[in-house]
């Protein structure tokens, strides 16, 4: 949707929906069902993402997040890690243009140790340079949900923490002074949630869509934004 006034004229997101975190699906299946290697899916999907980044910046919301590599895959073949590690330093690379003239701040959840030092250095630098930016992008890389709440109790027992409330919790977990998730979308056809924002998912709307990653449109998000504000949240009240 490269035409701004498609989405100027739509009601503005308000404080309902303040974060979007997506769970991009299908980049292998995409791929596939080409006749390509899966590396090309991961390709076409890490354009997916800069796609639906400025769409969200666009419409306003507060923060988003995206599961680009889970502590889990690390199971799959060398060259397929190669190849998203690749086009994650790509992105790190290229993208502070656009990450300016959107007002986005880059922010990666989960353990970047593990990564090559080029990445976890770009990470940093990328970090620092968009900090205080409009709308926080958390990106997932080697994270897994039990392992981040694994973290956060090690951090709240190095700190002496022996009375725990929710808030510490919170404010342990790499995704700390970002609104919980409003609505977690999956694309790829699949009903589950793998391992992510376990603890932050707690009231999120769940949205599943068979769209391939690859194909997801901005009309795609338009129509989980919908379905977001025809739902009702009750947060365990009446
Ligand atoms: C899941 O699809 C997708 C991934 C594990 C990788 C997602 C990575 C990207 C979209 C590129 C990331 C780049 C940036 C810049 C964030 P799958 O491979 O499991 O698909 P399948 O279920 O069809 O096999």
């Amino acid at each position: 949707m490269s035409n701004q006034a498609s989405f100027e004229n739509m009601a503005k997101l308000d404080e309902r929906l303040r974060h979007i975190a997506f769970i991009m699906d299908g980049n292998g299946r995409w791929a596939k069902n080409r006749g390509m290697p899966r590396t090309a899916g991961h390709r076409a999907g890490a354009k997916t993402f800069q796609k639906i980044a400025k769409y969200c910046a666009d419409r306003g919301l507060r923060a988003m997040t995206v599961y680009a590599f889970s502590t889990e895959n690390w199971k799959r073949p060398k060259e397929e890690i190669d190849a998203i590690m690749d086009l994650l330093e790509q992105y790190l690379n290229e993208s502070e243009k656009a990450l300016k003239e959107y007002s986005i701040s880059v922010r990666v959840i989960g353990d970047i140790t593990a990564l090559r030092p080029s990445l976890q250095q770009k990470i940093n630098a990328l970090q620092k340079r968009t900090e205080g930016n409009d709308m926080i992008l958390n990106i997932a890389i080697n994270y897994g949900a039990r392992m981040e709440l694994c973290h956060a109790c090690e951090q709240l027992i190095g700190r002496g923490v022996t009375k725990v409330t929710e808030e510490d919790i919170s404010n342990a977990l790499y995704t700390a002074g970002c609104p919980d998730p409003d609505m977690i979308v999956r694309t790829g056809g699949d009903y589950r949630i793998s391992n992510f924002l376990l603890w932050q998912a707690a009231y999120a709307e769940l949205y599943f869509t068979d769209v391939l990653w690859p194909d997801l449109t901005e009309q795609d998000v338009e129509k989980a934004i919908q379905a977001f504000y025809s739902r009702s949240r009750r947060y365990g009240g009446v």
